[in-house]
């Protein structure tokens, strides 16, 4: 099986998004005769080629980070050029599957996109192969080998039964998947860590880097802002 992957994250080929699907890949491709190729909706101007790649492709995973509770707007963008009842006419029957990964760990977050894709996958004709959510992807790149040794093993063994059976397997992807919500005794120390400072630092170094510390209260679309404008 050929696997076409549409990685959605702005961050391109330095995203949370591409290790994930590294692992995954890896395993995928275990399989002989199994391969893939990755594009990168980045590249906006590439969409309307994708679309074609999308519409010829055998099977697809569409991967991306999530977004305030949704996607980044290349991958909105990217799926209104697919114009899926189009889609449905010139496409060849196939599977599609789903990566979804965030920076907070609470699976919840992903359920109202998880609804979407669903629909979506019914709306291109394809049949939907699974949705992979995984929470607390923020850190990735910098957590330790044996801290992530586990998770990138959770995603190779899927990668590898997928590229077998053409199955996610649930189990793993219910692993991966982790908590829904923090239980209750973790509440104590979320908040602690709230109260501390420590649960925003890692954000706002982001947003020091990138010269929007002072910015992250702006509200560009709030009425009295819009009104000034
Ligand atoms: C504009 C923006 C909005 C985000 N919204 C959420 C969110 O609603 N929930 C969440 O858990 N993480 C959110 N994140 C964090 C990303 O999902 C997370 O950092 C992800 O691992 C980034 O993956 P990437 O490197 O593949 O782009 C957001 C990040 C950005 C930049």
């Amino acid at each position: 099986m050929k696997l076409t992957i549409f990685n959605g994250s702005p961050r391109g080929e330095g995203s949370n998004t591409k290790v994930f699907l590294e692992h995954f890949l890896n395993g995928f491709t275990q399989t002989p005769g199994n391969s893939f190729e990755a594009h990168y909706l980045k590249d906006t101007a590439e969409h309307s080629r994708f679309a074609g790649i999308f519409n010829q492709a055998e099977a697809v995973m569409l991967a991306f980070p999530l977004y305030t509770d949704a996607m980044p707007g290349i991958v909105k963008a990217f799926i209104e050029e697919l114009r899926p009842r189009i889609a449905a006419v010139e496409s060849q029957p196939k599977r599609v599957l789903f990566l979804v990964q965030s920076g907070f760990p609470e699976a919840i977050q992903i359920e109202a996109v998880e609804q979407y894709l669903i629909k979506l996958a019914r709306r291109l004709c394809c049949e939907c192969a699974g949705i992979i959510v995984k929470g607390g992807g923020e850190g990735i790149q910098l957590m330790p080998a044996h801290v992530t040794r586990k998770i990138f093993g959770q995603f190779y063994s899927l990668g590898e039964i997928f590229g077998q059976n053409r199955t996610l397997d649930v189990q793993l992807l219910k692993k991966i998947r982790g908590m829904k919500r923090f239980p209750a005794w973790m509440l104590p120390g979320v908040y602690l860590m709230k109260l501390t400072g420590l649960m925003d630092f890692f954000w706002n170094a982001k947003l020091k880097e990138n010269n929007a510390f002072d910015l992250r209260f702006d509200r560009p679309y709030a009425p009295e802002t819009m009104k000034d404008s």
